[in-house]
């Protein structure tokens, strides 16, 4: 099973993108997780979609399209979806061809607050029901108290995330048998 990683953050040291490399290292036999790279996405401009879509989001809609699913990991930024992230889900939900168009998606999310990305998740769930994807609704992955989950080399050190993340990874797999 081939999934495509989004990270919400462009940062270096995103703690975002530390847990999707995480990911990666707990997929389960079988499945690969592969990074997608949102840095090259233009701001979205219907003229410009209409005078024809750009090559990044051409090759990103083909990138999501080509996966078995997608997994979503994002900051929270006041309250809601960064938007970085929001600007390249809004060029994919364009025709033509939008490819999250029954695609199953996991989403999760870290944070230094408390919450751990609790209300980013639910507004990404939202879009995610006009975008006509598939959402894993259980287990909720909330990855609160970041700074203290990684070690200095940026590995997921903490292991009751590792195994709920392990758990999302199956319940990605068990959706997309299910969904087909
Ligand atoms: C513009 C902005 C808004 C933020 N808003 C929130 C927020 O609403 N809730 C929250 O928990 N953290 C918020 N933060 C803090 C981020 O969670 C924190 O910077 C986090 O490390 C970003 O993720 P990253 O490490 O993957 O870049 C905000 C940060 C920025 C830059």
């Amino acid at each position: 099973m081939k999934i495509l990683g989004f990270s919400g953050s462009l940062r270096k040291g995103s703690f975002n993108t530390l847990a999707l490399r995480a990911a990666q290292k707990l997929a389960p036999a079988g499945m690969e997780i592969a990074i997608a790279d949102i840095s090259q996405i233009p701001l979205y401009n219907d003229d410009v979609r209409a005078a024809g879509e750009p090559a990044a989001v051409t090759a990103l809609k083909a990138q999501v399209r080509a996966a078995d699913a997608v997994l979503i990991v994002t900051p929270e930024y006041n309250f809601s979806i960064p938007g970085v992230l929001k600007n390249t889900l809004d060029w994919l939900s364009r025709p033509p061809e939008p490819p999250f168009d029954g695609k199953v998606v996991g989403i999760t999310g870290a944070s230094p607050g408390q919450v751990g990305t609790a209300r980013v998740q639910y507004h990404l769930r939202q879009v995610m029901v006009f975008m006509n994807a598939f959402v894993v609704n259980k287990p909720e992955v909330f990855i609160n108290h970041c700074a203290g989950k990684f070690n200095e080399q940026g590995e997921l050190t903490d292991e009751a995330t590792a195994k709920v993340i392990s758990e999302l990874l199956v319940a990605m797999q068990k959706l997309k048998t299910r969904v087909g």
